[in-house]
């Protein structure tokens, strides 16, 4: 299924002392989906926030949660996740041995579940996750971090997703993650992506969120 390219700001780049004001604007400003970056100082090396900030902004905007778990074990935390007004949550398929189960219960808590994937992995390593999913998210960056540089060698990655992604007729979102900006961003849409997360992209521009966001988008 062909959709078009939406953005998917994180605001692990926006200013936390206004956090709820930052959410709005980019909702008003035309982000399709709020990415929220979840580290737990264990799986990645950051520390920075859980459901109850979730909870928190919840009433900031409509827009979907596209809730990104960078944590490790995830399964004991789901309910909390979920009840705090997560929509999408992904899980690394590095976090653990019962990565299947854990997209089930996901599923069963009545979430769109997905899948990411950090640059060592092969996208071989969620064959057996495609017909779990409604989001398969591909890490351009070494997660932990905003602000890094993007690393080209996912770009074939990318590609093999979508491969896979349209091999199997169902309707899964193909969402990238790490130095996505105006340079890369017609490299990651030409390899098959159709959700961009872009943190600094967007919240360190320099423009107003509207533009920062456009200019993210392929040309009408
Ligand atoms: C990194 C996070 C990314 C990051 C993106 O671990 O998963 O979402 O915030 O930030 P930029 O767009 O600045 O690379
Ligand atoms: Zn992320």
């Amino acid at each position: 299924m062909n959709h078009p390219v939406a953005i998917a700001p994180s605001i692990l780049s926006a200013d936390f002392s206004k956090l709820g004001e930052e959410v709005s604007a980019i909702d008003q400003a035309g982000a399709e989906y709020i990415h929220i970056d979840v580290m737990d100082g264990h799986f990645v090396p950051n520390l920075t926030f859980g459901p109850p900030v979730i909870k928190a902004i919840r009433k900031c905007t409509k827009k979907p949660f596209d809730v990104h778990l960078m944590i490790a074990p995830v399964d004991p935390l789901l309910q909390d996740f979920a009840d705090a007004g997560a929509d999408i949550i992904t899980v690394h398929i590095e976090s653990g041995a019962h990565v299947h189960r854990t997209l089930q219960h996901i599923r069963k808590l009545g979430k769109k579940p997905g899948i990411t994937l950090c640059p060592a992995t092969p996208p071989e390593a969620i064959a057996y996750l495609m017909d779990m999913v409604d989001l398969v998210l591909v890490m351009t960056v070494n997660p932990g971090f905003g602000g890094q540089s993007f690393i080209e060698s996912q770009l074939p990655k990318i590609a093999a997703i979508r491969r896979m992604i349209d091999a199997t007729g169902r309707d899964i979102r193909l969402e990238v993650d790490g130095g996505v900006n105006k340079e890369t961003a017609p490299k990651v849409i030409a390899a098959g992506a159709d959700v961009l997360v872009a943190g600094s992209a967007v919240f360190n521009a320099g423009v107003s969120y509207k533009d920062a966001m456009n200019a993210l988008r392929p040309p009408r």
